[in-house]
């Protein structure tokens, strides 16, 4: 088969080179994207002048006809055509003969690749903003449910301060939240159009950018052709997100695995989203959660890798630019796959409502309380920490907790507790004693479930 850029040549292209450098194995996932850019590129073409209206028509006929074929998946993508772009070309000229050749005037694949990336992004974060409201909206169904589910709340993995299990959830809110921000945002710069830019430095035909870009529903034209075609901080800035985003999804699994070990028993994962063991007939195992977990490992190493490739390039189009595919194709298909699963996870999670509140009852993480409440009667915060430190340590070498202490004992640590210690230690006391905006007292949590409803309206 003759190359489309055969001309100069006089060798046919070493076996293993045409192999190595073709990327029809994977940018065949822009196919659509790639016609999409060619019908706008080929009407701006005509509506310039620069191509007759009747070629025009025959041209968009024809790429129409090829995109029909390949949504039936008709079509055969050969390695000798290289990549997605030159494959589509030659399936254009032989649909509709030599006039397809011109589909490519005042165009280069540089600015064509790049157009394309930026429609395939922009599509993708569009379904992704939306599969992450699915995740927030799992999350706020869970939340509204227990409001009156009180847990240990913990740092450094030690009882802490007992908290409401809404307001765990609803951390996970604000995440995919700020998440979901970012991805909108970026929309902003996703929206360029590079189209246009030719090879490096322009054409010399007397072409339309804004009416391309138009066509394709961008909001400007990058203003320097080098830098359109040599831009891949766009795809830079969805890996970053990307990967900030599966920190989150990554914490709240290792939540779900650790909540539904034996040893916590907080939540039951439902049977259909957990397997089982070939060998050990008892277990249920956390599986989806784990390999979220796992996941997020490529999605780093796409960004690691990209930023990698990007260090150090020239201007303006060089081949190791072709290696921004892969990792951004795999890293929509990774996040796309755990925000579709994690969404139904949480939403039909069982949560052992009795086991949290047990959890509370046997733990000091009521001590702060006391501690304030000396503080209320007039104590210095660092002195009622050290008499508590005290009283734990007693309760500890006793083997109690601190509502089992008398009043008597509580006295002979400090002449100013009275009989309402005991109210204070409850942990439903000590959950709403925390009223401050954007605590954990169910008036506050109730608060943030309106403005999270808000933000998803
Ligand atoms: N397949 C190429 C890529 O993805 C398209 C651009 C090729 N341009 C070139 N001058 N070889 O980067």
């Amino acid at each position: 088969m003759t190359k489309l850029w055969g001309g100069r040549f006089t060798k046919e292209t070493n076996e293993l080179v045409e192999k190595f450098t073709a990327s029809i194995t994977f940018d065949q996932k822009l196919a659509l994207e790639d016609i999409e850019g060619s019908l706008a590129h080929v009407q701006m073409l005509g509506e310039c002048g620069i191509i007759p209206m009747d070629d025009v028509e025959i041209i968009k006929q024809g790429l129409l006809s090829i995109e029909q074929k390949i949504i039936n998946e008709e079509v055969q993508f050969s390695v000798e055509d290289e990549d997605i772009h030159m494959n589509i070309e030659r399936l254009l000229i032989e649909e509709v003969g030599p006039v397809g050749g011109k589909l490519h005037t005042g165009r280069s694949r540089n600015d064509q690749v790049a157009t394309d990336m930026h429609l395939y992004l922009r599509k993708q974060t569009s379904e992704l903003i939306e599969l992450v409201k699915q995740v927030q909206n799992a999350l706020l169904l869970q939340s509204k449910e227990n409001i009156e589910t009180i847990m240990p709340g913990y740092t450094h993995l030690q009882r802490a301060q007992p908290i409401i299990f809404s307001h765990h959830l609803l951390a996970y809110f604000w995440m995919f939240e700020r998440d979901k921000e970012r991805l909108i945002d970026s929309l902003k710069r996703i929206n360029w159009s590079p189209l246009g830019a030719g090879a490096l430095a322009g054409t010399t035909f007397p072409i339309d950018r804004n009416r391309s870009a138009e066509l394709l529903g961008f909001d400007t034209v990058y203003p320097n052709s080098l830098d359109a075609v040599s831009d891949r901080d766009f795809i830079l800035e969805f890996l970053s997100i990307a990967s900030i985003m599966m920190i989150h999804i990554s914490r709240i699994s290792e939540e779900l695995v650790i909540w539904s070990s034996q040893e916590y028993q907080f939540v039951e994962l439902d049977d259909s989203f957990c397997t089982g063991s070939s060998i050990m007939p008892q277990k249920k195992n956390p599986d989806v959660p784990e390999l979220l977990r796992g996941k997020t490992g490529r999605v780093y190493g796409n960004l690691i890798g990209l930023l990698t490739v990007l260090k150090g390039l020239p201007l303006a189009y060089n081949k190791d630019m072709q290696e921004d595919k892969e990792g951004m194709l795999d890293t929509v298909e990774t996040l796309n796959g755990s925000l579709r699963l994690l969404a139904p996870m949480i939403e039909t999670m069982m949560v052992n409502k009795e086991q949290m509140y047990a959890a509370v009852t046997n733990d000091y993480s009521n001590a702060t309380d006391i501690a304030d409440y000396l503080v209320t009667k007039g104590l210095p915060f660092r002195q009622a920490h050290e008499i508590i430190g005290k009283i734990v340590l007693y309760a500890i070498q006793h083997k109690k907790y601190l509502l089992d202490l008398s009043l008597v004992e509580y006295q002979s640590f400090n002449p100013l507790f009275e009989e309402d210690i005991f109210k204070v230690l409850q942990p439903k006391h000590v959950v709403e004693a925390r009223n401050s905006f954007g605590g954990t007292s169910t008036e506050q949590v109730k608060q943030q479930i309106v403005l999270a409803e808000g933000k998803l309206s």
